[in-house]
């Protein structure tokens, strides 16, 4: 999926810098060529040699390198590159980056590039959780600097936490989709995905079997695609593709507000499985057991129908809005009618029985319903299915 491509790779100084000669390898086998280029503190991690040898390119270090610069001048080697990817991106690179400072080769690079620019944030739990990196953070991202990571593990400093660095494997797949082009290239699409929980009380919730694997291969194979994906997700088992804008949520009040504030989109895909309804009334105090009484009645409300407010929608809809239907009964007539009731153009329905695995399983077997009738695909995996599907929407949206 990298064949052709050239990446910038920017090594920050910090303990994640090892793993970014795993990643020039990672990155060179999947047909990149890499370019790498390291911070001073960087140096202090990982040997200019060994970056050089393994990318089978000069390494850059310095910005007043007068050879490199009759070579070949800053600004062009930041354009040279089709993608600019900073890993480790550590706290002191990513307030540089968000200040705009140039004051080496590596802040130089990301300001002088007007090519896209991608980070793996990598550094001590409070450090990332401190409100100037927060800050910085949410600038760049405003900037349009996409972040992968970081993951939350054992961190070498002992402590435990977000921080750590996304792994390679991760990083190659953000990278894939970030330069991937296609059919929906320039086509933005929301994606739904994923149980929500509706809270009780600030210690218990309403949930259901939804594992977020479904919303989770459609929106890997939008982007796949080249298309630029939102992806509103509940509470999964599963997480989030790389390459796509995550929105995490809880319940489904938070789920459609997620999703009118991602709009406008080409398409608009809803793979969630949203609890029907909330308690009328949690609290934020937890509900005491009180001796002799009578067990707590739970008063349910309904939730907004995410999907029937976007398909009804009369100004600003997407043109494609595409929902499920979870069924165990009369599956094709049971999703006919619910694709009328609420309005939406596509209804994938899949037979949700606890026989058929389907739920929180690797496989679906879903009937697409449309306008013009209803076409049954064969058991296929999730990540098939989802394939077929952004193939449709492809076509859906070029026609
Ligand atoms: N959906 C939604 N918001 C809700 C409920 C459902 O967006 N509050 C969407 C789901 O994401 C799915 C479709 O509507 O795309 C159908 O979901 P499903 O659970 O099958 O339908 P329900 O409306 O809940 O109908 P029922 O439970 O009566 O079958």
């Amino acid at each position: 999926m990298l064949a052709g491509k050239r990446i910038l790779l920017i090594v920050g100084g910090g303990i994640a810098a090892f793993k970014s000669l795993e990643l020039i390898r990672r990155l060179r086998e999947q047909g990149a060529a890499v370019t790498p280029v390291l911070t001073r503190a960087a140096e202090e991690f990982v040997t200019p040699l060994s970056a050089s040898a393994l990318a089978a390119e000069k390494v850059y270090r310095d910005l007043f390198d007068l050879t490199d610069e009759a070579e070949m001048g800053h600004i062009e080697l930041s354009r040279a590159a089709d993608l600019l990817v900073v890993a480790p991106a550590t706290a002191d690179l990513m307030a540089k980056m968000a200040n705009g400072h140039a004051d080496d080769l590596a802040s130089t690079l990301l300001m002088a590039t007007d090519t896209p620019v991608m980070i793996a944030p990598a550094m001590n739990v409070r450090m990332w959780e401190h409100p100037a990196t927060r800050r910085n953070a949410a600038r760049l991202a405003a900037d349009g600097v996409a972040l992968v990571g970081p993951a939350e593990g054992d961190m070498a400093c002992g402590e435990y936490g977000p921080g750590r660095m996304a792994e390679v494997p991760e990083i190659v797949a953000a990278a894939a989709a970030a330069l991937a082009s296609g059919p929906l290239t320039g086509r933005k699409v929301v994606v739904t995905s994923g149980p929500t929980h509706e809270p009780i009380d600030p210690v218990r919730y309403i949930a259901n079997r939804s594992s977020g694997a479904q919303g989770t291969a459609i929106a890997r194979a939008l982007a796949a695609l080249g298309a630029e994906v939102v992806f509103v997700t509940g509470p999964a088992d599963v997480p989030p593709p790389a390459g796509v804008t995550v929105k995490r949520v809880e319940t489904a009040r938070e789920m459609l507000a997620a999703v009118e504030a991602a709009l406008p989109a080409d398409a608009a895909v809803f793979a969630a499985a949203v609890a029907d309804w909330h308690v009328a009334g949690a609290t934020g105090s937890k509900i005491k057991k009180k001796p002799g009484a009578a067990a707590p009645a739970l008063e349910l409300v309904e939730n907004p129908d995410i999907l029937a407010t976007v398909a009804g929608m009369t100004r600003g809809r997407p043109p494609l809005v595409v929902g499920f239907a979870a069924e165990t009964d009369d599956v094709t007539a049971n999703a006919r009618a619910k694709r009328t009731r609420k309005g939406c153009d596509w209804i994938l329905a899949n037979d949700v029985s606890p026989g058929t695995g389907i739920m929180g399983g690797d496989e679906n077997a879903v009937t697409l319903i449309t306008e013009a009738g209803a076409e049954s695909w064969p058991r296929l995996s999730k990540t098939e299915v989802a394939a077929r599907l952004a193939h449709r929407i492809a076509e859906a949206l070029a026609g």
